[in-house]
């Protein structure tokens, strides 16, 4: 019975992590969905140790002690602004990981004499190009959106055909391993295929589209995992790793879809292409701007006032004095709410996140699609620090690069007001007519200095 107990934490495990998607798919559960994605991970780690393959716990503890070292400093020291470079690291190291048991999976059928069968044989093929290939990927990602490696797109002519021959060797390669045993060169040939394949996928993107990829990635490595699973015969790798490749997938195609880009162009890279040359220069066109002072007087004779917070809200980190504004202006009997764009920010949630940290509550967040027809009856739309995900040209102008992209559609408020330091262009580099229109009063400023301002022009009550 004892040694069985680790079936037993695997089932608990894999409910867990499965409870633990759901859950993580809307603000109000997702901090349940974490606490049980935590805790199903420590139980699947907990069932591996109780198992009798595990034949010397002072490498495990080891591993352990080096492996915390590394985490928890970049857990804590890493700001969220940066949480996306470091979901590529965690990526590149889980996918290296599969990579090596791979590795090692094989040189061990191979050193044993005896060939595996097919289907792991394929499983093995599976797991070790996709881990290789994600982990280079993922360090590539970490770098430009780091800035270690240029963030600029590198493109040269022919790039695609050049990585699709080069993967199609690799493939090849592994196939030859299935069917076949090997000369001794081909598995390191199709390692550094896969490693340098990883690599020349990613340059061709620039830093700012990596979000996106980095959900690609994430999938990628889930089915590395997934795979890994059938190699090692290991059934909560399969249900966790096949969990992580769909919804990484799922989320790729969502931001995709807000974003307006096509999904084959971020399957074969490239489409950083399209931002470099979009760069606009801040327009001179006159606006009609307004003080803080101003601002708090329409604020606080108005009835319902929806807030539009963006990356730049994250910049300035002024989620909590947004907070102290909502409560000031909720205690004077104004109605605020708060439109999500589902890629406001630069990482999926962004906005959800910092909101949630400021504790302001779930159920005056709303998703795009139920708060754009309740614009045209608010008095105030205030902007803070978003720019692209507010910009009309996406519904009219054939031109933008941004066309097609779902917008919020606060220019159907009586008034706009917008927090933002200048006028210069948001991510996808290009002027935003919202800013000229006869009732947008901008607001200029650095958003969390901005909204304190506000907050202490607000007149008694
Ligand atoms: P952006 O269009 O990038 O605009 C942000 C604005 O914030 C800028 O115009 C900037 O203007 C302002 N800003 C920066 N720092 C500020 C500060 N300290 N105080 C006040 N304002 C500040 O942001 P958005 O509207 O959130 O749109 C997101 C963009 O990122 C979209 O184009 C989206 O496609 C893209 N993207 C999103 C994701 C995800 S998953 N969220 C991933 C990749 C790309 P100033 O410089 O004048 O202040």
């Amino acid at each position: 019975m004892t040694g069985d107990i680790w079936q037993f934490a695997y089932i608990i495990a894999a409910l867990s992590i499965i409870g633990s998607i759901k859950w993580l798919s809307s603000p109000v559960t997702a901090r349940r969905g974490v606490l049980a994605g935590q805790g199903g991970m420590l139980l699947a780690v907990i069932g591996t140790l109780l198992r009798h393959e595990v034949i010397n716990y002072e490498w495990v503890l080891i591993c352990f002690f080096v492996g915390a070292a590394i985490g928890a400093p970049l857990a804590y020291l890493m700001p969220m602004t940066a949480v996306p470079q470091l979901t590529a690291l965690s990526h590149a190291f889980g996918s290296l990981a599969a990579a090596l048991v791979g590795t090692a999976e094989y040189y061990r059928y191979v050193g044993a004499g005896h060939a595996a069968t097919g289907f792991t044989m394929t499983a093995l093929v599976v797991e070790t190009i996709l881990g290789y290939l994600t982990c280079t990927a993922s360090i590539m990602a970490f770098g430009k959106l780091q800035e270690l490696v240029p963030t600029r797109p590198i493109t040269y002519r022919g790039q695609n055909v050049v990585n699709l021959v080069l993967l199609a060797v690799a493939i090849a390669l592994g196939v030859w391993m299935i069917v076949e045993p090997t000369p001794f060169w081909v598995f390191p040939a199709f390692t550094g295929l896969s490693l340098l394949f990883g690599v020349l996928l990613i340059i061709p993107i620039g830093g700012g589209d990596m979000p996106t990829v980095i959900a690609l990635l994430n999938s990628y490595a889930g089915a590395a995992c997934a795979a890994m699973g059938f190699a090692l015969g290991n059934r909560l790798l399969i249900i966790a790793g096949s969990l992580n490749a769909a919804s990484g997938f799922i989320l790729s195609v969502i931001m995709c879809n807000a974003m307006n880009r096509s999904f084959l162009n971020v399957l074969f890279g490239a489409f950083g292409q399209v931002q470099e040359g979009t760069v606009a220069q801040a327009s001179t066109r006159p606006v009609r701007s307004a003080t803080a002072e101003d601002a708090a007087q329409i604020m606080s004779g108005a009835r319902k006032v929806i807030v539009v917070p963006g990356y730049g809200m994250a910049v300035a980190q002024a989620q909590h004095k947004l907070r102290e504004l909502t409560d000031a202006l909720t205690r004077r009997g104004v109605e605020v709410e708060f439109a999500i764009h589902p890629v406001a920010g630069r990482m999926p949630g962004h906005m959800n996140v910092l909101l949630a940290e400021a504790d302001i509550p779930y159920d005056r967040l709303h998703e795009m699609e139920d708060i754009n027809p309740e614009f045209a009856e608010a008095d105030v739309a205030l902007v803070i620090g978003a720019n692209d995900v507010v910009n009309p040209a996406a519904r009219h102008d054939t031109s933008s690069p941004i066309y097609g992209m779902p917008i919020l559609d606060v220019d159907k408020a009586h008034t706009v007001m917008v927090i933002k330091r200048s006028m210069s262009p948001g991510f996808a580099g290009i002027d935003n007519e919202l800013y000229y229109m006869d009732r947008t009063l901008m607001l200029f400023g650095d958003a969390k200095a901005f909204v304190g301002e506000i907050v202490k022009e607000l007149p008694a009550h």
